[in-house]
Order: structure tokens, then C-alpha cells, then sequence
């Protein structure tokens, strides 16, 4: 078993104009309000969580007009070898904004911006992630099953797809968290037949999660080497990971829960590469 190969170095954006002004998932509701001071505060913590871990981070600036441009895990998908970036092509017009503010940013700082066909829809990171030599690709509530081919050509990567049935768990990323090179946190709950078959052949050790643990965001987690960064942590799944000898932080990002989003959400990995 060996730790991640990626996860030391983040993209987070600070929370200068985040809020709940719309409706595209089933945990927001226009009428909330969120606590600005208390959403600043939980980001804060989590990025000193991420920095004590030892993680490098990177930050980039909120314009005004996209309060959900702070879950960066949706900027696009990358690799930190080739330099190659892929902004997401967002499913809603909400969010479409935020495209050319990420790929500016990549672009800035000298990195290749590749794009998806203008018809088809993909969310970064927030719907694909990398195990143990291939891209596990979500589809259906926010990305097209289609992706996955453009994906593969474009990162160079195998890419194994699983539809998301459940539409609380409407990111790969809310039911999906590699731990090592064996091991990923699994939310069946959010998975067809097809999907569970596939990540059951997958990953050598799972923890499954149970349906109320997957609806707290568990798998929604940041695993910087040994260290797993979670928005919460049921005493059977910290009794699991410790026994596997990570240790957990929890780090509470209610406010950001208000938006459906947790702590993964708020990340973006940039030392993520598919080279050999
Ligand atoms: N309100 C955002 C949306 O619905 C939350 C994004 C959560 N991001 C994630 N990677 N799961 O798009």
C-alpha cells in the first residue's frame, strides 16, 4: 500500500462573495441566508488544516456575481506534468461564469488551456478523480456520460465511468474519495449496478459507507498524505481510517453544506498527473 501520489498542493479560493442566490441542487433553497463572518471562519480553518498538513496552497480571487466559484474541486481537471488544463463546461448558467474566470487563472500562470466540445458538459474535478492509474468519471445530474471519452484523449488516461442515480449525490466527488492506492472511501448509495460493479472491481479496500454517513459528505474528504480532512466523521468511520493509520481532522464547513458543497468541494489538486 502507498499514499496518494497527488494531494500536497491546492487551489482554494477565499470567500469574498459566496452565498446561496440560486437553486441547482437539493440542498439549496434561495431563502437561506448564509453567516458571512462564520463561512469566512470555516474556510480559514480548513486552509490551516490543509497548510499544517503540510499541503501547499494556491489561492485565486472571487469576483462578484459567482457565489460558487469558492468550490474550486469544479474548476476543471488537470495535469501537473504536461502543464494541461481543462476547464469544465458547467451544466448550469449559474455557473458558466466561473469557465473563463479558472482558465484565465491557469493561463496566467503559464499552464495550457485545453477545451471540451462546446456540447458537452463536465465538472472538473468535482466529477472525476484519479485512482490507482485511471480517471474515475461521474456522470448524468452535472456531467455527460461523454465526457469520459473527451477526458481520456485529452489527459492521455483509462477512464472507468459510474452514473450518479441519487441527486443528493450529485458529484462524483459526494461519493468518491481515494485514500491510497488501494483504498477509497465508497458511497454505493450514489452509484448504479453498473457503478458499484465497476468500483468493487476497482478498489482492493473499500470503506463503505453507510447511506446516512454518504449524506453527511463523508466521502467529500481531502486526503493530504495520511491525513483525511473531512467535513464530519461518525465514530465507525473514524474508528476504520484510524485503524488503516490515517488520522482525521474534521473541519465543520456548514455554511458552505448550505451551498451542497463540503470540503473537498473547496479544493482543487494541483499535482495531479497521469504520466507514467
Ligand atoms: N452549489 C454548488 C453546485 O451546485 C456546489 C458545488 C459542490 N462541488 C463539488 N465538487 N461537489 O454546483
Amino acid at each position: 500500500m502507498s499514499a496518494l501520489g497527488w494531494g500536497h498542493r491546492y487551489l482554494l479560493c477565499p470567500p469574498k462573495h459566496f452565498g446561496v442566490l440560486y437553486e441547482i441542487n437539493p440542498w439549496m433553497h434561495e431563502g437561506v441566508v448564509v453567516d458571512v463572518d462564520a463561512a469566512r471562519g470555516q474556510w480559514e480553518a480548513l486552509h490551516r488544516t490543509l497548510l499544517d498538513a503540510g499541503a501547499e496552497i494556491e489561492t485565486i480571487d472571487q469576483p462578484d456575481g459567482v457565489p460558487d466559484l469558492v468550490f474550486t474541486a469544479n474548476a476543471g481537471l488537470l495535469d501537473a506534468t504536461t502543464r494541461r488544463f481543462v476547464p469544465s463546461h458547467f451544466r448550469h448558467p449559474e455557473r458558466q461564469p466561473e469557465t473563463e474566470v479558472f482558465a484565465t487563472w491557469f493561463a496566467d500562470r503559464g499552464w495550457d488551456v485545453d477545451r471540451l466540445p462546446d456540447d458537452v458538459d463536465q465538472e472538473g474535478a468535482g466529477d472525476a478523480l484519479p485512482f490507482d492509474g485511471v480517471l474515475v468519471s461521474g456522470h448524468r445530474p452535472r456531467s455527460d456520460a461523454a465526457a469520459g471519452n473527451h477526458l481520456s484523449e485529452l489527459l492521455h488516461v483509462p477512464v472507468r465511468s459510474v452514473e450518479l442515480v441519487d441527486e443528493r449525490l450529485y458529484h462524483l466527488d459526494l461519493t468518491f474519495c481515494p485514500l491510497d492506492d488501494r483504498r477509497a472511501m465508497c458511497a454505493p448509495l450514489g452509484w448504479d449496478a453498473d457503478g458499484r460493479d465497476m468500483i468493487e472491481s476497482l478498489v482492493p479496500e473499500p470503506l463503505w459507507l453507510e447511506d446516512d454517513e454518504a449524506l453527511a459528505f463523508c466521502a467529500n474528504s481531502v486526503v493530504v498524505g495520511s491525513l483525511v480532512v473531512m467535513p464530519s466523521c461518525p465514530p465507525r468511520v473514524g474508528r476504520i481510517l484510524e485503524s488503516w493509520g490515517f488520522d482525521v481532522a474534521v473541519c465543520p464547513v456548514d455554511e458552505f453544506l448550505k451551498a451542497g458543497g463540503g470540503c473537498r468541494c473547496l479544493t482543487l489538486a494541483l499535482d495531479v498527473t497521469f504520466a507514467p
